[in-house]
């Protein structure tokens, strides 16, 4: 029984007191048995989130973070330094960071790996571009990506790792995957950890959407076999809509 996951990127909204007036509404109905829950806001909201959620079951995520202990890395930000403040989750490989920032599958790998060894949950994000999936190279792309990401983990260490099927089409479009094709990408990418790992690993690991996902259409995505939940984007800004997503799930 795989535990479902609705995580939020706010990415680069909210300050400090909106963050604050959001989980104010927010708590009460992101609080759900049977559904992990997790809100990713800027670094700076970070402080506020993790206190503001202290004896809640909603758990807090970074949206990025550097490989390295620490160092000469300007504006950068460690594992450690999030560990330190009691972030359990980090969002890795985010297709916004890979196509505007130049984060490589070199670069994800080493994310993956530094999270791991500091006890946060890597939300790993991989997916395909519209030329890409017009010229039939979705499944090239995944695998690399996947692949490239995980290769060097153990098994015990790929259990604990969240996938978040992200096809870059259908980010902030409001044009999403039908449950179907999301589907269809999410059960290659199982198989692709049982061919990396074994059948028991690929069966444990969470794999969730993300693209455009919103409360009208979070429903038949649940109901796939191999969807494990969605990282949503434009839909966690507001606490009512991302209290349905949560609702849905659990
Ligand atoms: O991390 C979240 C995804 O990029 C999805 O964003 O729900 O606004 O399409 P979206």
């Amino acid at each position: 029984m795989r535990i479902p996951v609705i995580a939020g990127n706010w990415k680069m909204h909210k300050t400090i007191s909106e963050s604050l007036d959001y989980l104010e509404a927010f708590r009460t109905v992101g609080e759900k048995n049977g559904v992990e829950t997790v809100l990713c806001g800027p670094f700076l909201t970070l402080p506020a989130l993790v206190e503001g959620t202290e004896n809640s079951s909603i758990g807090i995520g970074a949206q990025n973070m550097h490989w390295e202990e620490q160092g000469a890395f300007t504006g950068e930000v460690s594992p450690s330094m999030l560990r330190d403040l009691g972030v359990p989750y980090v969002i890795v490989g985010h297709s916004e960071r890979r196509t505007l920032f130049g984060e490589t599958d070199e670069s994800v790998r080493n994310k993956v790996r530094a999270a791991l060894a500091h006890d946060l949950v890597p939300i790993l994000c991989v997916g395909e571009t519209i030329e890409e999936r017009e010229d039939g190279r979705t499944q090239e792309i995944v695998r690399k990506q996947t692949v490239e990401a995980v290769q060097e983990l153990s098994s015990k260490e790929m259990a604990r790792v969240i996938v978040a099927y992200e096809p870059v089409w259908a980010i902030g479009t409001g044009r999403s995957a039908t449950a179907e094709d999301a589907q269809d990408v999410v059960a290659f990418i199982r198989r692709i950890l049982a061919d990396q790992f074994d059948q028991q690993v690929a069966n444990q690991v969470r794999i969730l959407y993300g693209g455009s996902v919103k409360p009208a259409n979070i429903d038949e995505l649940l109901q796939m076999d191999d969807i494990d939940g969605a990282l949503v984007g434009g839909a966690s800004l507001d606490p009512e809509s991302f209290g349905q997503l949560v609702d849905a799930a659990a």
